[in-house]
């Protein structure tokens, strides 16, 4: 007999139900499935000595809990904080060495994210001081930041190795996020390998991309280091005929693909994209009406990133002519040591309140349901509905939007309320 757990008058609990029946396009504010004053009976697990939410039983109004939950163990929330379905961030470079704040202050003065990396900066900079340090030094600059990630509401993650650029510092890095897997299992931590995030400097091209398909690729699949295959398409990077190389091996040994696709130039990588059934296609900064048409029209999911262009002082993505051509749009942080040096998935969404012109109801799909399925999740996260997973995210605020109405909060606290009137 499981044991259940109840949260009981949340001010509001948004289900996105109906985001799940649109999967993730043209959502509309019905489709959030708000119930106010309400309540979530969750199942729970044992993770060693821990007592963990597992899954999502019952979901309905405070004053009609079924009674044979009524022995349950209860939190009131007092209506005073709402529950949502836990926030994925699916885009994070989280695992690196060093410090880029050198370049910061030359962008400040003006110099662009290419010139800085033609210097022999950006990744390759990164690539030297992840290359020198170990896996402990790795894990042990990781895990603040995947707890600062959680503190925000995060219970899903997506991790990218990338700053290895050889076989052994690859799987180095793809070692960290096992370990990280094993220390945060209150997490859901998804692991892509982006081995083809750069060039390394000591390895001719193809030589490098040999490594990549026939050393590493099929290790990382036979040691199930990573769930999915990641490629930086992009002038500088790798081609598209690249690109498609080492999707296709990664593919072959099993594991899903997405794709850097449209970020600096456009490389028609978002049509790439959508021809392979990637489950996304990430940045989009520079995709064409025809990308945009073949996003709209495949399973791929739009993940927008939009710190990053914020961060880079670059133009935004047309988010705008995404949606409205339904494409499935999620939202991420991209955090990384360059282009995007932030954590706060809130802080990214009132971006994408801002200046992707994105809707309340958009950008709740955007962390939630779209993001679980730009990591093939969809089927058990995104959604609080029962047979879900129960990690349900409990907000500090009273209602979601808060979350990014407020801007760039401090978590840790239960907030007063940001004005005296109430939309509820
Ligand atoms: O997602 N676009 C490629 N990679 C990262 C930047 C990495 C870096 O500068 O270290 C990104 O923007
Ligand atoms: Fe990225």
């Amino acid at each position: 007999m499981p044991i259940y757990q109840v949260l009981v008058h949340a001010s509001e609990v948004l289900t996105g139900s109906g985001i799940r029946v649109k999967d993730g396009r043209r959502v509309q504010e019905d489709d959030l499935g708000r119930i106010v004053d309400g309540a979530v009976v969750f199942s729970t697990k044992k993770a060693g000595t821990r007592t963990l939410p597992h899954r999502v039983e019952w979901v309905g109004s405070s004053d009609s809990i079924p009674k044979k939950y009524s022995k349950a163990r209860r939190k009131d929330l007092r209506n005073r904080q709402a529950v949502i379905p836990g926030l994925v961030d699916c885009h994070t470079h989280l695992v690196f060495a060093g410090d880029r704040s050198d370049e910061f202050a030359e962008r400040c003065g003006g110099a662009s994210y290419q010139e800085i990396a033609a210097k022999g900066g950006g990744i390759i900079k990164t690539v030297r001081a992840t290359r020198d340090a170990s896996i402990t030094e790795l894990e042990r600059l990781a895990i603040p930041r995947l707890r600062e990630s959680a503190s925000y509401g995060v219970k899903t993650i997506e991790i990218k190795s990338g700053y290895g650029l050889s076989a052994e510092s690859e799987l180095k890095c793809l070692a960290v996020i096992a370990r990280l897997k094993k220390r945060f299992p209150e997490l859901t931590i998804y692991s892509t390998f982006l081995g083809a995030h750069a060039f390394p400097q000591d390895q001719g091209r193809e030589e490098y991309l040999r490594d990549l398909t026939e050393v590493m690729l099929p290790q990382v699949a036979r040691k199930r280091l990573a769930s999915c295959c990641d490629v930086f398409i992009d002038e500088g990077y790798y081609t598209i005929q690249e690109g498609q190389r080492i999707l296709e091996a990664a593919r072959e040994l099993g594991l899903a693909v997405k794709v850097h696709a449209d970020e600096l130039t456009n490389t028609e990588s978002a049509e790439l994209a959508a021809r392979m059934n990637a489950l996304s296609a990430d940045h989009l900064l520079k995709i064409s009406d025809r990308g945009i048409d073949a996003l709209a029209n495949s399973p791929t999911v739009a993940v927008l990133l939009p710190g990053t262009a914020f961060y880079l002082k670059a133009a935004h993505a047309p988010a705008r002519k995404l949606l409205n051509a339904g494409a499935a749009v999620a939202v991420s942080t991209d955090f990384n040591p360059g282009t995007c040096v932030c954590l706060s998935l809130p802080t990214v969404m009132t971006i994408a309140a801002l200046y992707l012109g994105m809707t309340r109801s958009e950008i709740f799909a955007g962390v939630t349901y779209n993001a679980a399925k730009a990591l093939g999740l969809e089927r058990r996260k995104g959604t609080l509905e029962p047979g879900m997973d129960a990690d349900f995210t409990i907000l500090p605020f009273a209602r979601f939007e808060e979350m990014y109405y407020r801007f760039a909060w401090a978590p840790g606290f239960m907030a007063a309320p940001a004005s005296t009137s109430s939309n509820a």
